[in-house]
């Protein structure tokens, strides 16, 4: 069999051109090892072979080796082989002007307005792991060892649909397990043909508003609100998202609001600030729902986790047919690089959405669908949750209680409902909130800025800590950082 690198070499050798042929060997491989199509460190075919596969004589190779040897694009280990440099030499980086000029040009080419706006506002932090990072699980603490014997004997003997591209919502198994653990835990009312296993909350959100709005119309979300939500719905031509403001009671319908066709809230745990949305505004807003022919989407991201007081039932199951798609998601239960949610939908728009979903993404991971149904059938995910909301509470007391130690009681926000995976830190006013990230970030420690969340109403000032990723040796040392950052910024001076 030919290598990949004759493979290479072939589609670019020209072997009536009039150039000498080591020349143009030397040339065609000096290429590779610039655009990178031959990586650092990878081994050449000996030059016996590679004469062979291309059909040119050995010396011809040798030529072309020596004078890439010669030049610093190759080593050579003796009894091993001939090898591309790991570090290019300096002309590597301008050799034609060709890299360059392919740089330049991803620069200068114009994005869409929609995806301009989407870099203009990102706000995907590039480190996801570490004291404070909000919204970030204990990853450590993944029951891996059960889920790795799962996954091992799942492997064993994978049928040929377990790896090809899967349709129709999701594996059946874990669509029966979600239904099951979601009536009990979440009071969800639905059958498994209701769910539908996505790629995690914002691929719900992506095929929900493909699914149901068109341009023109517009969708409703919380002020402030999840910023992913607004990158992903951004992301839709012609439709139009409005900010609604929150109070502490949750989403206040506006005195003019037109007819939204979607609503996105977090009733359980109002994301950022905390606060649980009271029964009298879920009527309220199911009423209205119902009214105007909109949908509530309701995301219940983090509502395992609450450590005070009675669960909080979702609002999907107040009645029998409320107006609600529900969204969920492991990111928070298991760890968020799974990639793994799931959408309860509405009995007469399932099959609509499970075929869309198969056309539009091509589901596939059946077999990790497979090995979590195991995990939640075998009780894993349920100890799992139930450990994690003992370790999670105790950590984040253990926060609650620094800050109120160091600066003070005032400066837990009012909404919190002793819930979730983060707190919100409240700053005053005049407090540069997104500076102070900033300067955290330089030092290590990463925080999101609550003005940040805010789109149209006035902005309130505060950091957001997320306790539950790493232990309290990691907290209280991220929080001596974080105090002296706020000290020196004149914050919290009249505390101890
Ligand atoms: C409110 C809220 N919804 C959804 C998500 C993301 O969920 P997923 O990882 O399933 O896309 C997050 C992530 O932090 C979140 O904060």
């Amino acid at each position: 069999m030919r290598s990949i690198c004759a493979d290479l070499l072939l589609q670019r050798f020209d072997l009536d051109a009039a150039q000498p042929r080591n020349r143009q060997l030397y040339a065609c491989l000096r290429a590779a090892i610039l655009d990178g199509s031959l990586t650092p460190m990878s081994r050449l075919p000996s030059s016996r072979d590679l004469a062979q596969e291309l059909g040119v004589s050995r010396n011809t190779v040798i030529h072309a080796y020596d004078q890439l040897l010669a030049e610093g694009y190759v080593h050579s280990r003796v009894g091993s082989g001939t090898f591309v440099s790991a570090t290019a030499p300096d002309r590597f980086l301008n050799i034609d002007g060709a890299d360059n000029r392919a740089a330049a040009d991803t620069t200068t080419t114009p994005l869409s307005r929609r995806a301009t706006r989407l870099i203009e506002r990102a706000q995907a932090a590039p480190k996801q792991w570490g004291a404070f990072m909000p919204g970030v699980p204990d990853v450590t603490a993944f029951p891996h060892r059960q889920y790795a014997r799962i996954l091992a004997k799942l492997w064993r003997t994978p049928s040929p649909e377990l790896l090809t591209y899967a349709s129709g919502g999701g594996r059946p198994e874990l669509r029966q397990a979600l239904a099951a653990h979601l009536r009990i835990a979440r009071s969800i009312r639905c059958d498994p043909e209701q769910i539908l296993i996505t790629e995690g909350v914002h691929q719900a959100i992506d095929l929900t508003v493909k699914m149901l709005v068109d341009p023109g119309q517009s969708v409703w979300v919380e002020d402030p609100g999840y910023w992913g939500f607004r990158s992903v719905l951004g992301m839709e031509p012609g439709i139009r998202v409005v900010a609604v403001p929150v109070d502490a009671q949750g989403l206040c319908i506006p005195h003019r609001p037109g007819r939204p066709r979607l609503i996105f809230v977090t009733p359980s745990h109002q994301y950022p600030l905390g606060s649980v949305m009271s029964m009298a505004r879920r009527q309220e807003l199911i009423a209205f729902a119902r009214a105007n022919g909109a949908w509530i989407v309701e995301d219940d991201y983090d509502s395992e986790f609450r450590f005070g007081g009675h669960p909080i039932p979702a609002m999907q199951g107040m009645d029998a047919a409320t107006p609600v798609i529900y969204v969920g998601t492991f990111s928070k239960t298991l760890y968020p690089g799974l990639r793994m949610g799931y959408m309860v939908v509405p009995r007469g728009l399932a099959k609509a959405f499970h075929t869309a979903q198969a056309d539009l993404y091509r589901e596939g991971h059946a077999l990790t669908q497979l090995a979590l149904a195991q995990l939640i059938a075998d009780g894993h995910y349920a100890s799992h949750i139930r450990r994690m909301r003992l370790l999670y509470a105790r950590r984040r007391s253990f926060l609650v209680g620094l800050i109120e130690k160091h600066l003070g009681a005032e400066f837990l926000h009012s909404q919190d409902s002793n819930a979730g995976l983060h707190v919100v830190l409240r700053l005053p006013d005049h407090v540069d909130d997104v500076a102070l990230q900033q300067t955290l970030a330089q030092r290590g420690i990463l925080v999101r800025a609550l003005s940040r969340y805010y789109v149209r109403a006035k902005p309130q000032r505060g950091l957001l800590l997320g306790y539950a990723g790493v232990p309290e040796s990691h907290i209280t040392a991220a929080f001596g950082e974080l105090l002296s950052v706020l000290r020196a910024s004149g914050i919290g001076l009249s505390q101890r």
